[in-house]
C-alpha cells in the first residue's frame, strides 16, 4: 500500500519571475485555488495518509499558509463568514496530513528526496512534482493501481515534441505490459536531441522504492551540477529493479513556466 507522499517545494521558481521574487510559486492561485491544493487533493483522493513537504527557509511562506490558526480564529470570532470558515476547515484538513523537512541549498530533486529518508516507513512511496498538474483523471491513483498489480516502481509518462527532449527525463522503453504501461529499459535526464532514445518523457509523478535512498546518498551531481532523481532511478534499473512507465490519461498542465501557468488557469476554469 502507498500511504506516504513527498513533494519537493524548495525550488526557486526562476521560470516564474518576477512573481517568485516575493511569492512561493506553489501558492500562486490557479482559478482561485493555490496550485499546491490541487496536488494535495490528488494525494487525498489516491488514499495518501501523510504528505512530506520539502521546503527551505526561503519558502517558509508555504508552512505559514497551513499554520495560520490564530489569524483565522480571530477573524472568525469577529465575523461569521461561511466561506472563510469553510476554507479554514479545508486548511485544517490539509495541515493534519503534512510534515515539513528542509532543503536549504537547491542541490536538485535527488537531494530533496534524500532529506525525507528517515521519515519513509514503507517499501514504496509516492513523489509529486508541484509544477506538473494533471487534471481530469487522478494520475497518482492510476499509478498506485499499477503498483499494486506489479509490485514495482511506476513513473508517469507522456509523449513530447521531439524538439523539446532536452527539457525532460526521457525513457527508453522495454517490454509492453498493455496499451498504457511499459517496463523501462533506461531513463536519461535531459538528453540532447541526438542522444535521446525516444520522445517519451518523465512527468512529475513517481512511485519510488525505499532502496532509492542508498543510491541517492552515493549519487554524483549530473546535468547542471544537480543531484537528479533520474540518475539514481537509472542506477536501480541497471540493478534489475523494475520500473514501469505509465501513460496517464489526464490532461497535463505545466505550471512552472509563465505561459504554462497562464494556460493552466484557463484550462481549469473550463472544467
Ligand atoms: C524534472 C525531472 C525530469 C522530468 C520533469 C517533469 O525536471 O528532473 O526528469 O521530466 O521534472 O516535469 P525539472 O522540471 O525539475 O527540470
Amino acid at each position: 500500500m502507498i500511504k506516504q507522499a513527498i513533494i519537493p517545494l524548495a525550488g526557486l521558481g526562476t521560470r516564474l519571475l518576477p512573481l517568485t521574487s516575493v511569492f512561493a510559486k506553489e501558492l500562486l492561485p490557479i482559478n482561485g485555488k493555490p496550485g499546491i491544493e490541487y496536488i494535495l487533493d490528488e494525494c487525498i483522493e489516491a488514499g495518501i495518509k501523510e504528505v512530506i513537504f520539502i521546503i527551505s527557509e526561503k519558502k517558509k511562506m508555504i508552512k505559514k499558509y497551513f499554520y495560520n490558526d490564530s489569524f483565522y480564529k480571530k477573524i472568525l470570532k469577529k465575523k461569521k463568514d461561511s466561506r472563510i470558515s469553510k476554507e479554514y476547515k479545508k486548511i485544517l484538513k490539509y495541515k493534519k496530513l503534512i510534515k515539513f523537512v528542509y532543503q536549504n541549498k537547491p542541490l536538485g530533486t535527488g537531494d530533496a528526496v534524500l532529506k525525507t529518508k528517515k521519515y519513509i516507513k514503507d517499501n514504496f512511496f509516492l513523489m509529486l512534482l508541484p509544477d506538473d498538474l494533471i487534471i481530469k483523471k487522478n494520475c497518482s491513483k492510476s499509478m498506485i493501481r499499477i503498483h499494486n498489480l506489479y509490485k514495482s516502481s511506476v513513473m508517469a509518462s507522456m509523449k513530447v515534441d521531439k524538439k523539446s527532449v532536452s527539457r525532460w527525463g526521457i525513457y527508453k522503453l522495454d517490454k509492453k505490459i498493455d496499451k498504457n504501461n511499459y517496463f523501462i529499459k533506461d531513463v536519461i535526464e535531459k538528453p540532447s536531441i541526438k542522444t535521446a532514445p525516444s520522445n517519451k518523457a518523465v512527468i512529475g509523478r513517481y512511485i519510488l522504492p525505499k532502496k532509492i535512498f542508498s543510491k541517492l546518498s552515493k549519487q554524483k551531481p549530473g546535468k547542471g551540477g544537480e543531484i537528479h532523481i533520474t540518475d539514481s532511478i537509472q542506477s536501480l534499473i541497471k540493478d534489475n529493479k523494475k520500473f514501469i512507465a505509465h501513460n496517464f490519461s489526464g490532461k497535463y498542465l505545466d505550471c512552472g513556466s509563465m505561459s504554462g501557468y497562464i494556460k493552466s488557469t484557463l484550462e481549469i476554469a473550463k472544467i
